[in-house]
């Protein structure tokens, strides 16, 4: 996929084709073999990204609240402890509200570098901060985070990283500590990164947030089956599957699926699955760490823990990285 900063609309409809094609052979993949699986990302097309955005409304889904009460209570002291920071880069770009909070903590910044794959939300996000932030320099990177490798062009500056939301919970360790790894080299030695982690607690309150009871969580993640019926000439019976969230306890995370409620036979692009009752697809992990637990695998990967901050009620963690 090309990587760069804007593209005409010629390379935008090769990249949505390239799309399409992708996200058809992970289907197809994904549902021949066993256990079945689909890779989260495809949960984030328009209609899905617009469903993610309630879901960090609902009251059950304490992490955006949580972590934006954080940055709201120590971003003086992160920018304080990132130090001169130029240049904040955001891995995926993440709610305008978190981000303003940083934005306006660190008082010598002067160019804000969001790095995702969607270029109209880049744009869209782009806009609304150069908007509330007169005098930033707004400098979008389309591309992956996990495979972007140096921001060409870019101000080399003093850098401050930002991974919000617990994404890096939706990686595996091995892809969390690769993930570090490759962030490292965006960022360069010296640099700050400032990670939002969720953590480790109780059931009663983690099992409700990732299945809410106005089924907010469960349209987001059926909207899969039918992107997969408008994209890939699916007939998934959307009624016909639910919304499954597990915690598995030896991996410390929650688990994502959608499970057949009856016998059935789906086609998608002419090819026929077929769905045992209770048979279910996998799309989702959200791993939950300690503060050590994630400390530890931050320094696998080369980074120093400057210092943590939690809630009073040890629900999410804002996590401060340096790399020496
Ligand atoms: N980063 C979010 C998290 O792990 C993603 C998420 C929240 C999610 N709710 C979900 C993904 C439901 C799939 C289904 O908390």
């Amino acid at each position: 996929m090309a990587e760069g900063r804007t593209s005409t609309s010629a390379t935008k409809s090769a990249r949505r084709t390239a799309e399409i094609a992708e996200f058809a052979d992970a289907v197809l993949h994904g549902l021949s073999k066993r256990p079945r699986s689909i890779p989260s990302r495809f949960l984030y097309d328009a209609t899905g990204s617009a469903l993610f955005e309630d879901i960090t409304r609902v009251e059950a889904y304490y992490p955006t609240r949580t972590e934006t009460a954080l940055l709201d209570s120590y971003g003086d002291e992160i920018a304080a402890l990132a130090g001169d920071v130029e240049t904040l880069v955001e891995f995926g770009s993440g709610s305008s509200r978190k981000t303003s909070l940083l934005i306006e903590a660190l008082a010598g910044l002067d160019t804000y570098i969001p790095i995702d794959v969607s270029e109209s939300f880049l744009a869209d996000a782009a806009k609304r901060l150069e908007a509330k932030h007169p005098g930033l320099n707004v400098k979008p990177h389309v591309g992956d985070f996990m495979r972007t490798r140096n921001l060409a062009g870019a101000p080399r500056g003093e850098r401050l990283g930002f991974f919000s939301g617990s994404t890096i919970g939706n990686l595996t360790h091995e892809e969390a500590k690769a993930f570090l790894e490759n962030a490292a080299e965006i960022l360069g030695v010296g640099s700050t990164f400032l990670i939002g982690v969720d953590l480790k607690k109780s059931l009663d309150i983690l099992l409700p947030a990732y299945d809410d009871e106005e089924g907010v969580t469960a349209a987001f993640s059926l909207n899969l089956l039918a992107r997969i019926n408008r994209e890939l000439d699916g007939d998934f019976d959307t009624t016909g599957f639910a919304h499954t969230a597990l915690y598995n306890d030896g991996k410390g995370r929650i688990e994502i699926y959608l499970q057949s409620l009856t016998d059935q036979d789906v086609r998608v692009m002419g090819r026929s699955f077929s769905f045992g009752k209770g048979e279910r697809i996998h799309t989702e992990n959200s791993h939950k760490y300690s503060v050590s637990e994630f400390q530890a695998l931050a320094q696998s990967a080369g980074w120093q823990p400057v210092k943590a901050w939690t809630d009073p009620a040890d629900l999410f963690s804002l996590h401060l990285l340096r790399l020496a």
